[in-house]
């Protein structure tokens, strides 16, 4: 008998067409590695840029860049069309970071399929994307947020001058400047003197239509995972620390170049106060499964969120995996409850989650 009949097809969806899929190559190769064999069996679905999916050998998986994998789809791969999915896997795992990977359409997609998906809702996923209508929703549930403007590409062209102004005056400076949505730190700036707002806005401009100011916080820097659906377990914030003056796309990826520090070097209390914010933001956010809640903890006690996330690094040094350690769960047990989790937030949904 086929060892793989009775074990779930996993489909691990990696790559992709963000600006995050190396990241996403990396996290999805993890995956692959520490599925649990007796439970499932993993096909590593590569999206290109094309966002066309493609179930790829284990030589291609263990390339080193997207690009690598590029040029060789067309001879070593095979190709897998969207309406083909449901015959070949019967559960995704996203291992997609950032636009059309979780932020709500590649779930929209998923559910079309009714394949059941890690992370987030089509909502959930979407909302967490765009962090100015995340803070919206985040405010309205009583989790402070830092002061901000949010600046639309149309209205710096029409009246850049009144822009600057209001950046000085209600954001006041330094500030941080960012595209609204993206992730992995691409497109931020931290400014301090008027004079470099305009090269931080095309810079942030160049990544999205909507631009956020917000006040630049002091403080500690922490990211929480939450694990569940409804009962929810917040794992030990990671307190993450740099000596440039924000966590850079290099900070977050390269060994070596910031600290992550699993738990965060507060008092227990301090700890618990963020966890108790955290779960208040997945929920307020209708966040399900897994996500990873970021913010700063300011003056010792004042706890802010920045960042909600519907997926997080996945790659074998990210903190994700000291969360987890944390509370007992290697890789392999992360992956399988991530998994049951999953199938329990679609078992019974009424349409899409
Ligand atoms: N208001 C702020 N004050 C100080 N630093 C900030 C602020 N907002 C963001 N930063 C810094 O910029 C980094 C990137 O910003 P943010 O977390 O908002 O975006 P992201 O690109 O979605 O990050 P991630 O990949 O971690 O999801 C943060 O890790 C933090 O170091
Ligand atoms: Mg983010």
């Amino acid at each position: 008998m086929d060892a793989t009949m009775s074990v779930m097809r996993v489909g691990v969806i990696l790559g992709g067409i963000s600006s995050e899929r190396e990241a996403s190559l990396a996290s999805g190769r993890q995956v692959c590695v520490h599925l649990n064999p007796q439970k499932y069996a993993a096909i590593p679905l590569f999206m290109d840029l094309q966002a066309r999916l493609w179930h790829i050998p284990q030589k291609l998986l263990i390339q080193n860049t997207t690009s690598d994998i590029v040029p060789r789809l067309e001879g070593e791969a095979e190709r897998v069309c969207y309406e083909d999915l449901r015959s070949l896997i019967e559960f995704a795992f996203i291992a997609l970071h950032g636009k059309y990977g979780d932020d709500g359409c590649t779930q929209g997609l998923l559910e079309f399929l009714r394949i059941p998906y890690t992370g987030s809702g089509v909502l959930a996923s979407a909302v967490c994307m765009d962090k100015y209508m995340a803070h919206m929703v985040l405010k309205q549930a009583g989790v402070e947020v830092a002061r901000e403007l949010l600046v639309e590409d149309l209205g710096w062209e029409e009246d850049p001058e009144k822009v600057r102004n209001e950046i000085v005056e209600i954001i006041g400076l330094p500030c941080v400047i960012k595209p609204d949505r993206e992730g992995s730190s691409i497109g931020v700036s931290v400014v301090s003197e008027k004079s470099e707002i305009d090269g931080a806005l095309e810079e942030a401009f160049s990544w999205d239509n909507l631009v956020l100011v917000e006040e630049y916080l002091g403080g500690l820097e922490f990211s929480c995972i939450v694990l569940g659906n409804d009962e929810l377990q917040p794992l030990v914030p990671t307190e993450t620390a740099t000596e440039n003056q924000y966590l850079t796309y290099e900070d977050k990826y390269m060994p070596g170049q910031s600290q992550k520090i699993t738990p965060a070097r507060v008092d227990r209390e301090v700890l618990a106060k963020i966890q108790e914010e955290v779960v208040k933001a997945y929920q307020a956010l209708g966040m399900k499964n897994y996500g990873r809640i970021d913010g700063f903890l300011v003056g010792g006690n004042r706890v802010l969120i920045t960042d909600p996330n519907s997926s997080s690094g996945m790659a074998p040094s990210s903190f994700l995996f000291h969360q987890a350690a944390d509370v007992g769960l290697n890789p392999m047990m992360l992956f399988d409850r991530m998994i049951e989790l999953a199938l329990e937030a679609h078992e019974g949904k009424r349409g899409p989650l």
